[in-house]
């Protein structure tokens, strides 16, 4: 920056056509001071050929005196001076034989700054910065009326601040930071009115920010920041209209933040972290409309974060961690469409993360860690950031490491984007408030019932024997969750749910399900999917099921209890479920490590080896068989076959997920997963009008399922605007059956005997299945059947594997009902 920066601050007329005069122009005025501050040698150069006058010769060589120069970048400053002024002597510029900048900027200077530099009288610029220079700021550059900057910063100076420099009544710049000055801020320092930026940062200064400071009207940016002030920010703060920047970071600074902030309208870069502020956000803080970054970390403010937030438009930083703020985040932060990084860490702030915080595309750090806030992560913030920006929020769930969601609110219900900037209106907001208000006392009364209700019950239980379950299950009461077993914690134990676990090894309680970590695996219309961590380090898999679009209590419980006893070796087994205190069902099934069949095909690693015919053909057995077992036996029909939803075990046997979920929903839900399964392929044409599954739609689903199979295309991914049985058809149509099948299995086919043959003739299968007319669709049975005589091998072994199971089709299907243990938790 030069020493004239505009024509504003720059003294009167005279000197600046006298500046012009020496360093050829105005316009070249920063680039010549750069080439000082270099060192370029410009001997000659620009020489007025004037002699440098006598005070000024005399001031230098006192200089020169008192420094150290270690590296010799002043050898030349020797001899008459005749030449100091005609570049012979580095740093120095003169204008009319007088010295007018001294630039000497990184040049391992040590000693001290000599009090001569008063002599100087000319002087505009003074640049010593990033030296060893120690001693006193001299005093008697106050004696320098022409003085427009000081820049001293990083050296080792000590003592006080001169109140003299409020002398220089051009000073535009003052930069003394990075040194050891102590005492107080002069007061005197703002009688130099010209002052446009002011740093005393990284000093070792104490007293208070002196008032006088804000009077100074043309300051743009102060900072004080890592000092020992103390007292209080000026109250008159928001006279400074021009200020941009102000940090007060990092001293004992009290009392509140003035309201008067409001005022400075211009701000960009607020920092007043690490003070001992208290109070709370003054309303006129929204005044601030051009804020950039605003820091008010690691301090004491209480209260609300003012909901009015929405006004900084250009807000990229909101950092106010360790502070006692309490309250909820409010859901116009998520208004800020700037913000890249917002931090209210070890808080004290209650109520749920707004889901308009999804919303924020910039925002790439993000911690709400060490508060009291609840209920679900908004998915947007759980899928980009990790447990260490949640951690800390006892009753925050939904990210990943944390405890599964079962608050009645999630965030699957209702999404709400935030609008577009031009939609708001300000208007609106109020009537917002008011209904987060209204919303905020039903919560109350609700509360209040809730305790009043469980205090009731409990007398009552007492008093009263056990409760029994459904009809065919044994039940226990075990009182109130997590005193079960007196493994759990009370975390999540949100007074009194439900858990009825079904055959299986599983055994836990609701505190040790609710509490385990969990990570969400995938999310679907019915409800998220999440692999929790038990407390042994064994895995389950939790869908917890969307509120709204399940089926009540009443009609849940039975079906889900039917859902229960379904036991086969390519049906996902359900082990428990749990139904929470407001209306909440989670579903917990066996974990399945390998995931589902659609990435097993279409998004493995690229140097994983191929899926062989036998793995794929094991699939398609598993699937007919779990289908046949599902349709006849248990006279249930799925609903939803996609590669989703067909899981796979350790030995790459299928195991068909999702079994009779369409029974706990309502109908309105089980038409849009119709609609969904559409929109990938797997549904069959006459279901745009029937609306209602059927065995025969399942099987078309199984026939798409096949064909992705022995292709490897997703059928979401049409071909000339043709679904995958229509191009299979129209391939096998026109004889290039050979082209349908996927190029891993081609190569199956060339090596292996019978493989192309066997290719074929399932291909035939599976568009039997997918026959446009219901009627002539095969049964499961018969698909299997065909299956197993096509390529037979497999069907031995595999119905091999399965005798080893313990629960195997309809033999042990009594015997699960026999033995079926339930714990019932109230
Ligand atoms: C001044 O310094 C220059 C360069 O270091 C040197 O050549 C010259 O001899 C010195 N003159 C005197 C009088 O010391
Ligand atoms: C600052 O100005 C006031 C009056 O305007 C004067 O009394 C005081 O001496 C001045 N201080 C300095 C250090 O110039
Ligand atoms: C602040 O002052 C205290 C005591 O007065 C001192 O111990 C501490 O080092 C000072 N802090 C800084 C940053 O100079
Ligand atoms: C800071 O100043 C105080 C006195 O004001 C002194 O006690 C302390 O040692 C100083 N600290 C440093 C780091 O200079
Ligand atoms: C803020 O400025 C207005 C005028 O623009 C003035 O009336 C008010 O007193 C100022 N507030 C403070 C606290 O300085
Ligand atoms: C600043 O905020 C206060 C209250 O928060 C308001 O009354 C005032 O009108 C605002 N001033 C400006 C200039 O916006
Ligand atoms: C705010 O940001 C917008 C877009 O980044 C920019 O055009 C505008 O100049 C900024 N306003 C201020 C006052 O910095
Ligand atoms: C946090 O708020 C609770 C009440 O909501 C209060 O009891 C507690 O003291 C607060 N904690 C802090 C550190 O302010
Ligand atoms: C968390 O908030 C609840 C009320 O919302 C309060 O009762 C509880 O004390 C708070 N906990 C902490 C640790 O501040
Ligand atoms: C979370 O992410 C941050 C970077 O955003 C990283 O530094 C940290 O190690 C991560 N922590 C965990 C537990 O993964
Ligand atoms: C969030 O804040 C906590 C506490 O201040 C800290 O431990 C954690 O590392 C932070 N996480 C991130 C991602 O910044
Ligand atoms: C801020 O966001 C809220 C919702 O989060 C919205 O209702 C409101 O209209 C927005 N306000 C402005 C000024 O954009």
């Amino acid at each position: 920056m030069g020493c004239c920066r505009t024509g504003v601050h720059c003294g009167a007329g005279p000197r600046r056509n006298q500046l012009r005069r020496c360093w050829g122009g105005g316009g070249s005025l920063v680039l010549l001071l750069l080439l000082v501050a270099v060192a370029v040698p410009a001997r000659g150069q620009r020489s007025d050929g004037v002699v440098i006058a006598q005070a000024d010769l005399q001031g230098l060589q006192a200089i020169r005196q008192a420094l150290v120069d270690p590296r010799g970048f002043l050898a030349g400053w020797n001899g008459t001076g005749l030449d100091a002024c005609s570049g012979g002597w580095t740093g120095i510029k003169c204008a009319r034989g007088k010295v007018v900048a001294i630039q000497l900027p990184f040049k391992g200077l040590a000693g001290a700054l000599s009090d001569k530099v008063g002599q100087l009288a000319a002087l505009r610029r003074l640049s010593f910065h990033d030296n060893i220079i120690g001693g006193q700021v001299p005093a008697a550059l106050g004696f320098l009326r022409e003085l427009r900057g000081v820049y001293l910063h990083n050296n080792r100076f000590a003592g006080a601040v001169p109140p003299a420099l409020g002398a220089c009544a051009l000073l535009q710049t003052l930069d003394l930071s990075g040194n050891s000055l102590s005492g107080s801020i002069p007061s005197a320092l703002a009688n130099a009115t010209r002052l446009y930026r002011v740093n005393l940062a990284y000093n070792n200064l104490s007293g208070v920010v002196p008032a006088s400071l804000t009077s100074l009207p043309f300051l743009e940016s102060l900072q004080l920041n890592n000092n020992n002030l103390s007292g209080v920010i000026p109250l008159t703060v928001g006279s400074l209209r021009l200020l941009h920047d102000l940090s007060l970071a990092s001293n004992l600074i009290g009392g509140s933040i003035p309201d008067g902030i409001g005022n400075a309208t211009k701000l960009r870069n607020l920092d007043l972290s690490d003070n001992l502020l208290g109070g709370s956000l003054p309303e006129s803080l929204c005044n601030l409309t051009l804020l950039v970054e605003l820091d008010l970390d690691g301090n004491d403010i209480g209260g609300h974060i003012p909901a009015c937030f929405d006004g900084f438009r250009n807000l990229t930083k909101l950092s106010m961690r360790r502070n006692v703020l309490d309250g909820e985040i409010p859901a116009t932060v998520g208004n800020l469409s700037a913000l890249s990084l917002f931090d209210v860490s070890e808080n004290n702030l209650t109520g749920e993360i707004p889901t308009s915080l999804s919303g924020l595309v910039n925002l790439g750090s993000f911690n709400v860690s060490y508060n009291n806030l609840s209920g679900p992560v908004p998915a947007a913030l759980s899928n980009k950031f990790n447990s260490s920006s949640f951690v800390g929020n006892l009753q925050l769930c939904g990210f990943n490491g944390s405890a599964i969601c079962t608050s009645v609110s999630s965030p699957l219900v209702a999404p709400s984007p935030p609008l577009p900037l031009s939609e708001r209106r300000t208007r609106k907001l109020n009537k917002k408030e008011l209904i987060f208000a209204v919303a905020g006392i039903l919560l109350l009364f609700f509360l209040l019932f809730c305790c009043v209700f469980i205090f009731w019950r409990k007398d009552k239980k007492e008093s009263s024997p056990p409760k029994k379950g459904a009809k065919d299950v044994t039940t226990k009461t075990v009182g109130k969750a997590g005193t079960g077993t007196g493994k759990g914690t009370d975390t999540g134990g949100d007074g009194g749910g439900k858990l009825v676990h079904f055959d299986g090894p599983l055994s836990f309680t609701a505190d040790d399900l609710l509490c385990a970590t969990a990570e969400i695996l995938g999310k679907s219309t019915y409800g998220t999917v999440y692999k929790a961590t038990m407390e042994d380090g064994s895995y389950v898999a939790v869908k917890r099921l969307r509120e709204k679009i399940a089926k009540s209590q009443k009609e849940f419980e039975p079906e889900v209890n039917a859902l229960g006893k379904l036991r086969h070796p390519n049906l996902l087994a359900l082990r428990a479920y749990y139904l929470g205190p407001k209306g909440e069902k989670l579903l917990v099934f066996d974990y399945m490590p390998k995931g589902n069949l659609a990435s097993f095909l279409h998004a493995r690693a690229p140097d994983s080896s191929p899926v062989d015919w036998p793995t794929r053909m094991n699939i398609a057995m598993g699937l007919a068989r779990g289908l046949h077992h599902l349709h006849t036996d248990a006279n249930m029909v799925h609903g939803n076959i996609t590669s989703n939803n067909i899981l796979l075990d350790e030995g790459n046997d299928a195991k068909i997920a999702d079994c009779g979920l369409s029974r706990l929903m309502s109908a309105a839900a089980n038409s849009s997963v119709i609609a969904a399964a559409g929109a990938l392929g797997y549904r069959a044409p006459e279901l745009s009008k029937l609306k209602k599954a059927n065995t025969k739609t399942d099987i078309y689903s199984l026939g798409v399922v096949m064909l992705e199979l022995l292709t490897g295309k997703s059928p979401g991914d049409t071909t000339n605007g043709l679904d995958l049985p229509q191009w299979v058809a129209s391939v096998v149509e026109e004889e290039w059956t050979n082209e349908v099948f996927d190029l891993e299995l081609m190569k199956d086919a060339a090596a292996g005997s019978d493989t192309g043959e066997e290719l074929v003739k399932t291909l035939k299968l599976a568009l039997h299945c997918v026959d446009p007319s219901p009627p002539a669709r095969p049964e499961a049975q018969q698909v299997l059947r065909q299956l197993e005589q096509i390529k037979p091998s497999i069907a031995v072994s595999a119905a091999s594997s399965f005798a080893g199971e313990p629960s195997h089709t309809t033999a042990t299907a009594t015997s699960v009902t026999d033995e079926t243990k339930s714990t019932v938790t109230e």
